[in-house]
């Protein structure tokens, strides 16, 4: 399957790097389009895919296009390019722009799904949420779910939802460093080197991730089992309560949602 990109910044160069590394496409299949031409050659260069000249081109050469510029364009640089996208299979990643908007722009009959993936699809970890209203023939579907399953987990959603499952799965990534940098600053405190402070402190985030989706234990259940009666792990925990940890990240992702209002 030929792959175009409109639009080739963070998320589509993260779509391609993990697809390239899952070996899901090879670099000749894959085409991008940008706004400046020499930034795009060279981030082509970088992944050894084929720069087209504009969004008509990238669409022409493909099967099925990504469009991922930002939500405030899509529907500028899609326009004059509509009836080409008519035979493609159209996946938008771009935020807040779910299938009923596509509908008002795109011509009649387009096969189009819209998506929100986050940055860890680069190295097949990531999580692509779905709207689960889609104009996809069941082939199209099949082959959408075929590539992009490849680079994290696919998961579909209701319309009404598809907004703060994109906040949790988009802006996660940025809590979720944060709090990586924050324990790591406080092993570098006590004299672990940086290098290995961050090294310990991704692993703890990313194991007990895993170990949660492997167990299906509830997460207050996997605080219990380190928490020994009188022990230091519930000292920190009693310290995180105390600086509100858990409300303020429910805060924080009440604040994107009312900030998108
Ligand atoms: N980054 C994330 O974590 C994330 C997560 C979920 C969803 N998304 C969605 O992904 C989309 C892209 O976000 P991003 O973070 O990748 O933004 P970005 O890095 O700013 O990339 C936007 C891309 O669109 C290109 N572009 C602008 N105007 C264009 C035009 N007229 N024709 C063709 N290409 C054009 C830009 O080219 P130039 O650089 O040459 O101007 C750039 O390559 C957004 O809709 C966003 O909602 C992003």
């Amino acid at each position: 399957m030929k792959i175009g990109f409109i639009g080739f910044g963070n998320m589509a160069q993260a779509l391609a790097e993990g697809f390239l590394l899952k070996q899901a496409a090879v670099p000749e299949d894959i085409y991008a389009c940008a706004r400046n031409w020499e930034k795009l050659e060279a981030n082509a260069k970088k992944y050894g895919i084929c720069p087209c000249r504009d969004a008509a081109e990238t669409a022409e050469r493909s099967d099925l296009v990504v469009v991922a510029v930002k939500p405030y364009q899509v529907e500028e640089v899609l326009t004059p390019v509509k009836e080409i996208l008519k035979d493609k299979i159209v996946v938008s990643v771009a935020a807040g722009m779910p299938f009923e908007t596509y509908e008002r722009f795109l011509a009649p009959g387009t096969r189009h799904i819209s998506t929100v993936p986050n940055t860890p699809v680069s190295i097949g970890e990531g999580i692509v949420v779905c709207e689960d209203i889609h104009s996809l023939t069941d082939e199209d579907y099949r082959q959408f779910r075929e590539l992009f399953s490849q680079v994290g987990v696919v998961v579909s959603v209701g319309t009404k939802l598809l907004g703060i499952a994109g906040t949790v799965c988009g802006c996660g990534p940025a809590f979720a460093a944060m709090f990586i940098e924050a324990l790591a600053d406080a092993a570098v405190l006590h004299g672990i080197p940086r290098d290995l402070a961050y090294q310990m402190a991704s692993q703890v985030v990313a194991g007990t991730g895993k170990l949660q989706e492997a167990s299906g234990t509830h997460p207050a259940a996997m605080k219990d089992a380190v928490c020994s009666p009188g022990g230091t792990t519930i000292v920190g925990v009693a310290a995180l309560e105390r600086k509100g940890f858990r409300s303020a990240v429910i805060d924080a992702v009440d604040a994107v949602e009312h900030k998108k209002k």
